[in-house]
């Protein structure tokens, strides 16, 4: 029988035995160092981490996040409900969004957290939730800083012709009116921030962004607006490829701080980071089981996870390692492509992939599944999601419980007159 892989102290092979597959793993110990390292990086200057919400949104993760002192980037009402719920303080809560609907604006404005307003339309929506609620309001400008890093289009967010944030030319004229709301009480403007895009392993293209946001600082300031946080976003890459670069946070500390430091204000703003794929990327593994071998234009390997579980490979040609669990010290025997069971030909989760000799029953292993994975799950094909577990030490506990047939028909419902 083969070696097993050992994933934070606990046999995988046995896991799935436990709990069944597919299944989602997730280490706390690595979730820790992840945060405390990030955290570090950064820590010569007055700064906050906000994780973001959407890279992985289980309760037990955000709950351990926010033990280590995490603020939270949440991006639609659930998201903060949730951030909330895991005790992260709405003081150290960002709301974004690019097209947030009046519901969500007053439950920002109810939770009392920090706004970044991604439009004229929405400063003037907010102000007037404001003003109608008797409260008020921090907020900060979604700048578009019109930097284009080199990653996957579909996640390059600062290129000019993004959908996000407001032109970088018109960016004073958003502060100069939020000042003038600001005096009919309502909106109190606090911050300024930016996002330019995620997966970014060439972390020079940072020092840009910071020098292109400090310069709008400054100049804020000879206006008389003075700031207390400078947000610049997430984005940092992992090597999902053992021969991929593997950029540090102190790699990206390196290229932030001298400008961040640099600039001439009367007074150092708060920095403010939102890393998601850095903090939860390597923590999680999803294993999957082999449901059929197969030779034919390819030499197939079909497991029980597909594109409703992991659907980065589909939709950004991600690449994420795997290996055969149960075979771990075996050394490879054929080129594999292993698929989904999903009902599409694009149901890819690996191709040509160097294994041991893969068969019914053996458990695959996809790695770096912690950002995006779970998260962007579905149930396309009549498919419950599946469990997550989380590993400490050795010990493995369920976080989420894996979704039964009942939860297919949840909120559906089908008038008296068809039954
Ligand atoms: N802040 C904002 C405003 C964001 O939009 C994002 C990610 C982050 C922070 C966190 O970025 P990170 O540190 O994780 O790169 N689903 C895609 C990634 C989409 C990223 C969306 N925004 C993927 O699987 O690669």
């Amino acid at each position: 029988m083969g070696k097993h892989l050992m994933f934070g102290g606990v046999d995988v092979v046995e896991l799935a035995e436990r709990f069944g597959t597919p299944l989602y793993v997730t280490d706390e110990q690595r979730l820790r160092e992840n945060f405390r390292r990030f955290k570090n990086a950064f820590s010569s200057v007055d700064s906050e981490i906000y994780y973001a919400v959407k890279a992985n949104g289980n309760l037990a993760v955000l709950r351990i996040l926010a033990q280590e002192g995490a603020g939270a980037d949440v991006f639609s009402g659930g998201e903060l409900y949730l951030a909330r719920l895991a005790g992260i303080p709405a003081s150290k809560i960002l709301f974004n969004g690019n097209s947030k609907s009046d519901e969500e604006l007053e439950l920002a404005v109810l939770s009392g957290v920090c706004v970044s307003v991604d439009s004229f339309d929405e400063l003037y929506a907010l102000s007037e939730i404001a003003k109608r609620l008797g409260r008020d309001v921090e907020i900060a400008f979604r700048v578009n800083p019109d930097i284009s890093p080199e990653t996957h289009p579909k996640i390059a967010t600062g290129l000019r012709e993004s959908k996000f944030g407001i032109p970088y030319e018109e960016v004073l004229d958003a502060y100069k009116e939020a000042k003038q709301l600001e005096i009919e009480g309502g909106i109190r403007v606090c911050g300024i921030h930016c996002h330019i895009g995620s997966q970014i392993l060439d972390v020079s293209v940072f020092k840009e962004a910071t020098e292109k946001m400090m310069a709008l600082v400054e100049s804020l300031n000879e206006h008389g607006i003075e700031l207390e946080f400078v947000d610049l976003g997430g984005g940092l890459g992992i090597p999902y490829k053992k021969d991929e670069p593997a950029p540090t946070p102190e790699d990206l500390a390196a290229q932030i701080l001298p400008a961040f430091k640099g600039a001439k204000l009367k007074r150092r703003p708060k920095l403010i980071l939102e890393p998601g794929r850095y903090i939860v990327g390597n923590t999680t593994i999803l294993i999957t089981r082999v449901n059929a071998v197969k030779r034919a234009a390819k030499h197939f390997v079909a497991v029980d996870a597909g594109f409703n579980l992991l659907i980065r490979p589909v939709l950004y040609d991600a690449y994420h390692e795997v290996a055969v669990a149960n075979k771990i010290d075996e050394p490879p025997a054929g080129t594999y492509t292993i698929v989904g069971p999903i009902c599409e030909s694009g149901d890819i989760l690996a191709k040509d992939r160097r294994l041991p000799k893969v068969e019914r029953g053996d458990i695959i292993a996809i790695f770096d599944a912690g950002a995006y994975g779970f998260a962007m799950s579905s149930q396309y094909n009549g498919r419950p999601r599946c469990a997550e577990i989380l590993v400490n030490n050795g010990e493995a506990e369920v976080i989420r419980r894996r979704e039964t047939y009942d939860d297919l028909l949840k909120n559906q419902v089908v008038p008296p007159r068809l039954l």
